[in-house]
């Protein structure tokens, strides 16, 4: 470590903090300079394992070589003629490739935005033309962006929403279970009962049915804490939509892509989505949103209607299409299921020894962990938590908290992990929960 780049790094922070706004949030303030897989170098040449991996984003890893092959050789065709413009293969490729892999037998469409958020707008926009209809139904605890209506739609109102309104009309945040949180004289399966039932009552008493265009949900809620419903809800949810005419979106933007050890975590609840929002490790890291599903909803806006500037950019399209082949080639999906297996065995091996790990929960490689005060009272842990992250930050692992409180600790590491940055990563994660 050399004097000039300490000072370098000192130099950025000092500018960062000059120059860019706070309200965009770091959660390691050093400096990246390199990144492969798991690792990121910063200047100083420290190490850093990751297991945030971009927020989800880097289900295939850091600058795989085959994605960074395909954009290589795509930048130097051509950067972006603006896919309304003249059109071009990759996004042409991309559609199609999407409406192969995804669930449902029915004829269906794709489409390209920048982010999540736009994502998730679009399929609003389609559903509301489809059904004639404005309402829209998310879910308490829900993440969806960040723009006005996806704002709406979010849960945890700090830092999401407060002084960020007035929000669009017509959003409303249906009931969604936390098996966890249930109270504890009730059933598993009671209370499955119970929060269907609330869920169909929610359609009496906050909005009627025959208004609402879509509903969207996260199959596993992400900044809500790796929270997974009964496959029975999800189940009930589906057939309400199709009972009542209903859209049903499976926003799968950070659950997609074999992170759950299934390409899409819908698939883990034999429920066929009528649209589906991707992002996140679509694009291993490049801008790159979509909406894909049936052919009838996607198909009826006219022309000019849909799009953005750079919605589809080809060199995004190109990494993605290469991140589609790297999912089938590595096999991802077990992958994620031996991954989040392996963190699960540490988490359960940290359980033993401190009192304060509340619940491990996993689907695939979504791993996430709850801090409480005790196993007895549960009360979320919020400063236990930041100081786990704080410390393995500090110790060179990348670590994500997330839910409402603040509590929850998530895995988001690259599926492409190498053993020995597992082990890296396990032992400093170890070392942490002090
Ligand atoms: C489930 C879900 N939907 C939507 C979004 C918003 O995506 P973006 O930040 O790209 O707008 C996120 C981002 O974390 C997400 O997890």
């Amino acid at each position: 470590m050399t004097q000039s780049y300490l000072s370098k790094t000192k130099e950025l922070q000092d500018k960062r903090l000059k120059y860019v706004p706070k309200g965009v949030s770091n959660g390691n303030l050093n400096i990246a300079s390199s990144a492969k897989g798991a690792t990121i170098l910063d200047i100083d040449h420290n190490e850093y394992i990751d297991f945030a991996g971009a927020i989800g984003t880097l289900n295939v890893g850091h600058s795989h070589k085959k994605v960074t092959e395909a954009v290589k050789e795509q930048v130097d065709k051509f950067l972006h003629p603006g896919f309304n413009v003249m059109m071009y293969q990759g996004y042409i490729s991309l559609a199609e490739k999407l409406c192969e892999i995804s669930p449902g037998s029915f004829d269906k469409q794709a489409i390209f935005f920048n982010s999540g958020a736009e994502a998730v707008e679009n399929a609003i926009k389609v559903s509301r033309r489809f059904t004639g209809r404005q309402a829209v139904v998310s879910f308490v605890r829900g993440y969806h962006g960040r723009t006005n209506l996806t704002m709406g739609m979010t849960s945890k109102v700090k830092p999401y929403k407060l002084g960020f309104g007035p929000f669009a009309p017509e959003i409303y945040q249906a009931p969604f279970p936390y098996l966890y949180r249930k109270p504890s004289e009730m059933s598993d399966e009671a209370y499955i009962d119970h929060v269907i039932e609330e869920f169909k009552d929610f359609f009496i008493a906050t909005v009627a049915p025959e208004t609402v265009a879509c509903v969207v949900m996260e199959p596993v809620q992400g900044e809500g804490g790796f929270v997974i419903p009964p496959k029975r809800f999800v189940q009930a949810v589906s057939e309400f939509c199709k009972e009542h005419g209903i859209v049903f979106v499976a926003d799968e933007i950070q659950t997609g892509f074999c992170r759950t050890g299934k390409l899409f975590a819908i698939e883990h609840f034999d429920v066929v989505p009528d649209l589906m929002t991707v992002s996140k490790s679509l694009a291993a890291g490049l801008p790159l949103s979509g909406i894909v599903g049936r052919a009838d909803i996607l198909n009826v806006a006219d022309p000019g209607e849909l799009g953005g500037t750079y919605a589809g950019n080809p060199v995004a399209c190109a990494a993605a299409l290469a991140v589609i082949d790297i999912v089938k080639e590595e096999n991802l999906s077990a992958k994620a299921e031996i991954l989040g297996q392996k963190i699960e065995d540490k988490l359960y091996e940290l359980y033993a020894k401190h009192e304060y790990v509340g619940e491990i929960r996993r689907l695939g490689a979504m791993v996430a962990v709850e801090i409480v005060e005790n196993r007895e009272n549960k009360k979320p842990n919020k400063a236990k938590t930041a100081e786990i992250i704080k410390k393995a930050n500090e110790n060179g692992l990348l670590l994500l908290s997330a839910g409402l409180k603040g509590n929850i600790i998530r895995f988001l590491a690259p599926l492409v992990i190498t053993d020995e940055e597992l082990a890296k990563g396990l032992a400093i994660l170890e070392k942490s929960f002090i």
